[in-house]
């Protein structure tokens, strides 16, 4: 398999679907709701995907495609090279805000994350990294991350985690949240883990993400020396939805064994 000429057609891709997203706004937008109310889709969501999907059949006829919106293959089971895709990535932001927003490619290999990308759509800013090989924010390569104390820490948690719910005891994480310098809540997982990646913020979490939301993202983060896993500490699940903690080493540890108790 040749990585390079893998990573530099996956780069390609990414920048000509995030010209027809922006392009798009241009167009009447077409909005669906999926799951419930607020759990929004699009028929740009829908086209890029298949946008993509339709380009790497034609070329890479042997790879399998993981797709949020189900054009793609049946993943279970993560043999061979699997395409791990958010065509948009926080979609309630590409409707209500037009930015803030991504595209998130993994590629993976028997299971092992070769390749990762997140394209903020908007500010064309683009968090890339190839196993081994380091992870960079457009041309400009990432330093490795070292830790911050909570108490200096800026972390990124949406506001329905604080609360009450029924997944995880809100008090720890209210406690973490008094406790830490600030929170920030950017409405996309893969922005999240690209500012954890790149140093604007020292930690992300979420109680519910799927594959295509962290798959580009984990390689990157991994390639700075971030811990990604899920709230029990161990690998996030790449066949289904998960927990998930990212954050620098020892600020990792901290908030994992301090501030979270599922339920
Ligand atoms: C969502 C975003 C959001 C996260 C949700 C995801 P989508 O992805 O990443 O930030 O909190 O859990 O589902 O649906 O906009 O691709
Ligand atoms: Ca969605
Ligand atoms: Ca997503
Ligand atoms: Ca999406």
């Amino acid at each position: 398999m040749n990585w390079g000429t893998i990573d530099k057609y996956a780069k390609s891709l990414i920048k000509e679907a995030g010209h027809k997203i922006r392009m798009s706004f241009f167009s009447s937008i077409d909005i669906d709701s999926k799951a419930d109310a607020n759990d929004l889709v699009t028929n740009i969501d829908r086209q890029i995907e298949q946008f993509f999907i339709q380009r790497i059949q034609r070329d890479f006829p042997g790879h399998r495609i993981l797709g949020e919106e189900g054009f793609g293959d049946e993943i279970t089971a993560l043999d061979g090279v699997v395409w791990m895709l958010d065509p948009i990535d926080g979609t309630m932001n590409f409707i209500h805000q037009k930015r803030n927003f991504a595209i998130s490619l993994g590629i993976y290999a028997d299971g092992i994350g070769m390749l990762g990308y997140i394209y903020d759509v908007m500010n064309d800013d683009f968090y890339h990294a190839a196993l081994g090989e380091g992870a960079y924010y457009n041309d400009e390569k990432l330093p490795i991350l070292e830790n911050t104390p909570l108490e200096n820490a800026i972390i990124g948690v949406n506001a329905s985690w604080v609360a009450p719910n029924r997944r995880i005891e809100n008090e720890p994480i209210a406690k973490m949240v008094h406790t830490c310098r600030g929170t920030r809540s950017y409405g996309s997982a893969a922005i999240e883990l690209a500012y954890v990646s790149s140093g604007r913020i020292d930690a992300y979490m979420s109680l519910r993400l799927s594959p295509w939301d962290i798959a580009g993202g984990m390689v990157i983060a991994q390639e700075v020396g971030a811990i990604a896993t899920n709230m029990l500490g161990d690998k996030p699940e790449l066949l289904g939805q998960d927990t998930f903690l990212v954050a620098k080493p020892g600020l990792h540890e901290t908030i994992l064994s301090n501030y979270i108790r599922l339920k």
